[in-house]
């Protein structure tokens, strides 16, 4: 089988990673990729988002599955565009359409969607030019402190205001309408503000039945002890402790269950990955957003815990076969540190030449490479999260302290990376 796999971040070089290892795969092609996914195929200079270019390209290399990484070709209806020409209608995407992609592409999509099929989520109130004063007066009389302010659509990441004071709250409100984030906050979500522990939970789907995958805890923030900006992931840890069986039985019964049947229901074109961001509220889970797609840092440690085949899980996804297929998961943990470009995220260098990479299949760690760029026999820092260390091991603490240690051999300027993940979960 031969696979075209779209993006170029480390949850690309971890899905490379898994990829490669199967006995089934005769070539994967990695569009963009990084320095780092050399190792597991070839990488060709594509654009995920130039689909005439893809088309060409699985045509000429006899592709027979797509897999997308990022959202955004999947918000801009990557799947769409196969689907519908009937030269390439026969190669499979993992992945949502652009009307179920939706739900990560539109926070008042995702959110409609939970409250016809009785998800438990916060509870939300959309506004829009039209009724900013209603948007106030919901601030004001229905929601408490801290306010949550959220861009309806794709902000990279930046598009969620957490704010304290009122005042405050209500002119971000209309400085978000009035083109903070461009036109991805024309409309506002405000939110309830729901107190609790994150976790992001994987399901696999083939818009009937579901696998759901190993759980993560991502650290958002930049600086330890989860202070300061927030970032795209500093570094994720599986299992999560606070993961219970018993918090994953009602993850399953109340959140998953209910997703994939409203997917079936809304007769949504669902054969790909859903990640559920969860907020655990005393032992309740409760949904935060939906994004369809892999995490990142997230799938840096949620690859190297399975262990069975990943070629059949996504013939499973696409084919609709997904409840004939067993997945395995290796009890062990996982974790990952991110080094990240000095000044991250703010703006940062990049360029610069990164020595000390291990090159012994016997190093203990797989460095998953996020942001690099290679220039002949150097390899060099590309982007603000540069590299995610990840290891195994009996226990939280083994498995970071690999990781550190494999750190410790590598050098680039500005590099930094946190040094407490995983510690709040000991
Ligand atoms: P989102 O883009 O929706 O994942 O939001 C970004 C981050 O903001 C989340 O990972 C949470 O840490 C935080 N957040 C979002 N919504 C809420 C909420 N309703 N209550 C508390 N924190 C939230
Ligand atoms: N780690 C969070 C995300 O991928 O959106």
């Amino acid at each position: 089988m031969n696979i075209l796999l779209l993006g170029s971040g480390g949850r690309e070089h971890a899905f490379a990673w898994k990829i490669a290892q199967s006995p089934r795969l005769e070539k994967l092609y990695i569009a963009p990729g990084n320095a780092g996914t050399r190792a597991c195929g070839i990488n060709v200079d594509l654009d995920p988002s130039n689909f005439p270019a893809l088309k060409q390209f699985v045509q000429n290399n006899y592709i027979n599955l797509v897999v997308v990484g990022p959202e955004q070709p999947l918000v801009d209806g990557v799947k769409d565009y196969f689907q519908n020409d009937p030269e390439i209608r026969h190669i499979p995407v993992v992945g949502p359409s652009q009307e179920a992609a939706q739900l990560e592409g539109s926070k008042e999509y995702a959110k409609a969607f939970m409250a016809r099929h009785g998800i438990p989520t916060a509870a939300y109130f959309t506004v829009t030019r039209d009724n900013v004063e209603d948007g106030c007066i919901f601030l004001a009389t229905k929601v408490r402190p801290p306010y949550v302010l959220k861009a309806d659509g794709l902000a990279a990441g930046k598009g969620v205001l957490i704010l304290n004071d009122l005042g405050e709250a209500q002119s971000e409100l209309r400085a978000m309408l009035d083109g903070k984030f461009g036109a991805a906050s024309k409309k506002v979500v405000i939110e309830e503000f729901l107190s609790g522990i994150e976790v992001s939970v994987f399901v696999a789907t083939d818009g009937q039945s579901y696998k759901i995958l190993p759980e993560a805890k991502d650290y958002k923030r930049v600086g330890e002890g989860d202070t300061g900006l927030n970032t795209g992931g500093m570094g994720a840890i599986s299992p999560v402790p606070f993961a219970t069986p018993e918090f994953m039985e009602k993850v399953r019964t109340r959140i998953v269950e209910p997703t994939v049947r409203g997917i079936r229901e809304d007769g949504l074109d669902y054969t790909g990955f859903i990640f559920i961001g969860l907020m655990n509220c005393g032992g309740e889970p409760m949904v935060i957003e939906y994004n369809v797609r892999m995490g990142d840092p997230e799938t840096e440690v949620v690859m190297p815990r399975i262990t069975s085949d990943i070629i059949d899980l996504f013939e499973g996804i696409v084919h609709r076969t997904l409840d004939e297929k067993t997945l395995e998961v290796t009890p062990r943990t996982a974790a990952t540190v991110v080094c990240v470009s000095g000044g991250y995220p703010g703006s940062y260098p990049k360029g610069l030449p990164i020595s000390g990479l291990p090159t012994s299949t016997a190093c203990p760690s797989i460095v998953f490479h996020a942001g690099t760029a290679a220039k002949g026999s150097e390899v060099l820092t590309a982007g603000g999260r540069v590299l995610a260390v990840t290891s195994l091991g009996n226990s939280i603490t083994e498995a970071t302290e690999q990781s550190y240690d494999t750190i410790s051999g590598i050098a680039y300027d500005g590099k930094y990376f946190r040094r407490d993940i995983g510690r709040d979960l000991l």
